[in-house]
């Protein structure tokens, strides 16, 4: 099921993610049982479309959205198996989504659907029952689509410091956090992750020296970007590398990677990281210029810190911090950026983040590891997937 995607557009418009429209066009396909067919999506700018408009339905001026159907709604009169094409114009698109307080991604899956209805036969013109019908199917495309792409992304990595603190306590070889982490993957996580310290006071480097022999899902490595722990990462090659601030008297990471005040230096980890294969996650707070500067650093991915959502004293900074994650998380995913997010995340704030369509991973550590002593890790780790649906 091809997406033919043509992009037409001149450079001072928005930004567009090809990957999300690629991803959300086969999607819509799959979602409507027509993975037989190709599809051809143009994302044209207002002069083309209105060319387009005018040629074919007489009508003056650019529109959001026009769809030439090949099939007129037949299955059986396949033209090839080309189901037809699907014509935006992103900067009506852009224009539309800032009036209705959208991001152009989330208006152009709205776009999307609207074109891909035309070509199956669906018109809003021809009555208003049926502009009624296409409405109702448009709505439950859009939130069929909602719903799968939250299956699809969410993930959950487990970080396994705490068990290294406990063991750490005594000085002695258990509980082992190598264990820890088996019982976690055999339990459902899909990452493990371990933050090596400077001042070594939880994970060691025999823990990562192992964990990355037996972790059988990612070994993700959290790491401040001093030149001993770098030298460390480019030996040990992890499956991806998490930047973070670190601070020897902290008693966990406090806030988020300035990126923007030191993107040069992160710029040139990130580049060593790179050459050797690993891709690189920076650690920051919900913040758009941090977001940028990431960017511009070459990051793979970005962690948006939770940790002020999570310490919210009352609801109302509870709903202000999670609208600032929503809005980083997107700004991030528009920018081709891969969106992981965590830092105090527990049994009962996690499920709103997890539902975010545009994160892909969440890390969590001390939650878990809390519930575990009571319930087993195992346990543990599956209630905290069970909120993640
Ligand atoms: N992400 C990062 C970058 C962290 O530093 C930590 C804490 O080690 C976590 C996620 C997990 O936080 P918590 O232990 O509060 O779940």
């Amino acid at each position: 099921m091809p997406i033919l995607l043509s992009i037409d557009l001149p450079e001072s418009g928005p930004q567009i993610n090809n990957l999300f429209i690629r991803n959300t066009a086969e999607q819509l396909l799959r979602l409507t049982g027509r993975t037989a067919y190709e599809l051809s999506v143009l994302l044209v700018a207002d002069k083309h479309i209105a060319d387009l408009n005018k040629l074919w339905r007489q009508k003056k001026g650019p529109t959001n959205v026009l769809a030439f159907s090949l099939t007129e709604g037949q299955d059986t009169e396949m033209a090839g198996n080309l189901l037809g094409d699907i014509v935006i114009s992103v900067e009506t698109a852009g224009r539309e989504a800032k009036r209705e307080g959208k991001t152009v991604h989330q208006h152009l899956t709205v776009l999307l659907v609207h074109g891909l209805l035309h070509l199956l036969g669906h018109d809003h013109e021809r009555s208003v029952d049926e502009a009624a019908i296409m409405f109702d199917k448009e709505q439950e495309l859009l939130e069929k689509l909602r719903t799968q792409r939250r299956l699809e992304m969410i993930r959950l990595a487990v970080n396994v410091d705490h068990i290294a603190t406990l063991r750490e306590a005594r000085g002695i070889r258990e509980p082992d956090p190598v264990l820890a982490a088996g019982i976690c993957e055999l339990a459902g996580a899909e990452g493990i992750v371990v933050h090596l310290r400077e001042d070594r006071r939880h994970i060691q480097d025999r823990d990562v020296i192992l964990l990355r022999q037996t972790v059988q899902t990612k070994l993700n490595l959290e790491m401040g970007a001093t030149k001993e722990i770098i030298d460390f990462a480019l030996d040990l090659k992890p499956d991806i590398v998490t930047l973070v601030p670190e601070k020897r008297k902290e008693l966990t990471t406090e806030g988020g990677l300035n990126v923007a005040g030191q993107q040069k230096k992160i710029s040139s980890v990130i580049a060593r990281m790179n050459k050797a294969g690993i891709p690189v996650s920076l650690f920051i707070d919900p913040d758009s210029r941090q977001i940028q500067a990431s960017g511009r650093a070459g990051a793979t991915f970005v962690e948006i810190h939770t940790g002020c959502y999570s310490d919210a004293g009352n609801e109302e900074e509870m709903e202000r911090e999670f609208d600032q994650i929503a809005a980083a998380a997107q700004e991030a995913y528009e920018n081709g950026l891969r969106v992981n997010a965590g830092h105090g995340l527990n049994y009962v704030n996690t499920s709103r983040v997890a539902a975010l369509e545009t994160i892909e991973e969440l890390s969590i550590g001390h939650a878990i590891m809390a519930r575990a002593i009571f319930v087993g890790l195992d346990q543990a780790v599956r209630e905290m997937l069970a909120l993640m649906i």
